[in-house]
């Protein structure tokens, strides 16, 4: 971080994404000679056909954020000195000291770079994103780098049919860059959390943590536990309110944006939202398919594919929305 800035109102841009999605995939197939379950359960109740799996020998979360990062810093022309602030939202990082954001500092030498996890589950990169924008304007840095990554083949119970198919592995960064515009960059932000849910997904770490009414549920310590059900009406409803929000306080119409990008948690909760509010399915994508739920990965994934195909239209706003455990939910919208 930075003392020798002008302080005030800053614009930012972002001006290179990158992302990353390891080898191995892990196929409804796969999944259907694993357990039972088939390949026509999964995609109809999910809209999942395979997701990415790291080898967790050799690799892990940092490994995904670190090539997320080295691509959008390769993207914007940045080298990795030039960065005052390294920001990692996730859940699975592979030790909580150092963070993965210090670690992965450390390894591509952004020597002169703050470095923090932070951690809102499925919202983490928009957290970071958020925050990052935050600090930009403010003049406290010129150059920050937000990641949203997660390995959730670490903590997934694959003897688990109901929760293990809808996860897989990934990691997308965003380079923001002070400019001297003050009118671009995020014209609103919101974040919110309502921890009086968070037993409805939650990674336990000691029986100590397990509520008494998930005492029997077979999950193993350290592995991710979810009522789905209960997930699946949280994310219908807030997915929904939070793009409401995000278009009512902005006063842009779904015809204004030039992209919706949001978590892929599962087709229905998207295709839910997206029809309550009449946006055009062109206008919101979806790589659910290939990738699963990738938690933290998810958002800056897609903004990644989107910004590579072109899709992130210059001089037309676009909107980030993600929701996820804590529980936690997030808007960003975005004036390029
Ligand atoms: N294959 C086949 N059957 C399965 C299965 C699988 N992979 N997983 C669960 N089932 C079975 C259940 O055991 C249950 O059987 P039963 O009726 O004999 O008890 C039946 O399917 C229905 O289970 P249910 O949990 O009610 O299914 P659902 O329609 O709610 O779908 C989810 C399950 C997980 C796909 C759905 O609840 C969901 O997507 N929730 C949101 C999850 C989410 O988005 N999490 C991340 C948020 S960021």
């Amino acid at each position: 971080m930075r003392n020798d800035l002008p302080s005030g109102a800053r614009g930012v841009r972002i001006i290179g994404t990158g992302s990353a999605v390891p080898e191995g995939r892990l196929t409804n197939a796969d999944f259907a000679r694993m357990m039972d379950t088939t390949d026509e359960w999964i995609k109809q109740r999910t809209g999942i056909s395979e997701r990415r799996i790291l080898d967790l020998r050799t690799q892990g979360c940092s490994t995904l954020a670190r090539l997320a990062l080295e691509r959008a810093l390769e993207a914007s022309g940045v080298k990795a000195e030039e960065l005052d602030l390294i920001i990692v939202g996730t859940v699975t990082g592979e030790m909580t000291c150092p963070s993965v954001a210090a670690r992965i500092a450390g390894e591509i030498g952004a020597k002169n770079a703050a470095a923090f996890d932070l951690g809102a589950a499925c919202c983490g990169f928009l957290y970071s994103l958020n925050i990052g924008e935050s600090i930009v304007r403010a003049g406290r840095a010129r150059t920050v780098a937000v990641i949203g990554a997660d390995a959730m083949s670490s903590i997934i119970d694959y003897t688990d049919r109901s929760v293990s198919i809808l996860f897989g592995d990934a990691a997308g960064c965003a380079i923001l860059r002070s400019d001297d515009d003050p009118s671009v960059g995020c014209i609103y932000q919101h974040m919110g959390a309502d921890g009086s849910g968070w037993h409805a997904l939650y990674i336990p770490r000691r029986e100590a943590d397990v509520p008494v009414e998930d005492s029997a549920n077979p999950i193993r310590l350290g592995c991710l536990r979810m009522n789905g059900k209960e997930v699946f009406r949280f994310a219908v409803t807030k997915f929904k309110e939070v793009l409401e929000d995000a278009f009512a306080k902005t006063g842009l119409t779904p015809d204004d944006v030039s992209q919706v990008v949001c978590h892929q948690s599962n087709i229905r909760i998207i295709d839910s939202a997206r029809e309550k509010l009449n946006i055009d399915p062109s206008k919101i994508f979806v790589n659910i398919d290939y990738y699963g739920n990738s938690s933290a990965g998810s958002v800056g994934l897609c903004l990644d594919q989107l910004s590579r195909a072109g899709k992130i239209t210059p001089g037309k706003p676009f909107m980030l929305v993600a929701f996820g455990g804590g529980l936690t939910w997030a808007s960003s919208v975005w004036k390029t």
